[in-house]
């Protein structure tokens, strides 16, 4: 007796430009709405969480996984970045991704990096992030405009972890008149209220146990707004506070949530920002707080 074994196979994986092209024009042709959640891969279910609401946004669902060069600075963690991708086409096909573009260096930048057209959001992309990591947000922004001109996608979902990446991504898409929609995606935390993140896998086990401080200090700063208390003072409680739990920090900073000016006196709509070291993990978190009278 023959046993026939049929495995279905649910999500195409393809490496190639002219591949996702000719998948998405297939689509396109039968009137089927495209999300797309770009990524860097080793996933997580912040990622996943992506995921899953993509399928509220579009009838198909495309990831891409490329740790993108360009956004990593000369010291920076680009050769030692995680690297998981049989892992994460298994995790990616359960949550019913249709299409993964997973490009090399080379597919994206044929000519090398030094010589590729760049995309820059000027003044938002130099703050904060941007000043800690010159030239980080142009390589954010440049590798997103090309691979939503690859996708062509109707929605592009992306994480409110990275809320500065989403406010850049969000202004390129628009003074660039790309047509598709941006939508961001509340942070997905560990259970004691880390971030979750790729770069967690940096922290040893002791620099684990300290990093959900990051987040606590943070409530407690949201805490603090409107009762009173400046806007730099709350700042500089944050800041000593992490570098009371074992921290570095590079800023922590109340921002005016839609651009992240300078928040003003009056300023309601709020968002504090911090990025910090902890050992070899440079981590990043922020809080949205609406202020209703200060
Ligand atoms: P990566 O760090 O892999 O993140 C991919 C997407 O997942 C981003 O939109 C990010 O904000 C989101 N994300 C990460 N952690 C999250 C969490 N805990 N909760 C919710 N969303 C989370 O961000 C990048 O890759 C790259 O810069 C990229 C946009 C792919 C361009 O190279």
């Amino acid at each position: 007796m023959f046993k026939v074994q049929w495995k279905i196979i649910l999500m195409i994986t393809v490496h190639q430009i002219n591949a996702v092209r000719a998948q998405i024009k297939t689509w396109q042709r039968l009137e089927q709405t495209i999300a797309f959640v770009p990524t860097m891969g080793n996933l997580h279910n912040g990622h996943l969480e992506l995921v899953k609401q993509a399928h509220q946004y579009g009838q198909k669902v495309v990831a891409s996984i490329f740790v993108n060069p360009m956004q990593f600075g000369p010291s920076e963690d680009f050769l030692t970045y995680p690297s998981t991708l049989e892992t994460d086409q298994q995790i990616l096909e359960q949550v019913g991704t249709d299409l993964l573009f997973a490009p090399n260096a080379d597919t994206i930048y044929p000519y090398g990096q030094i010589v590729q057209t760049r995309v820059e959001v000027p003044e938002l992309s130099d703050i904060l992030c941007g000043a800690s990591r010159p030239g980080h947000f142009v390589g954010v922004a440049t590798v997103v405009c090309k691979l939503l001109n690859i996708v062509q996608p109707d929605v592009a979902i992306f994480g409110e972890k990275d809320f500065q990446q989403l406010l850049i991504i969000s202004r390129m898409v628009e003074d660039l008149n790309l047509p598709v929609e941006i939508v961001g995606i509340p942070t997905v935390r560990e259970a004691d209220g880390l971030a979750m993140s790729s770069r967690n896998s940096y922290l040893t086990a002791d620099e684990r146990n300290k990093a959900p401080n990051l987040y606590k200090i943070l409530q407690v700063a949201a805490q603090n707004l409107g009762q009173g208390i400046s806007k730099v003072q709350i700042e500089e409680q944050a800041r000593l506070a992490l570098i009371a739990a074992g921290f570095k920090p590079n800023y922590v900073s109340i921002r005016h949530a839609m651009d992240l000016t300078e928040a003003g006196p009056d300023d309601g709509d709020l968002i504090i920002l911090a990025a910090a070291y902890l050992g070899k993990a440079r981590l990043i978190d922020n809080i949205r707080v609406y202020v209703t009278s200060q």
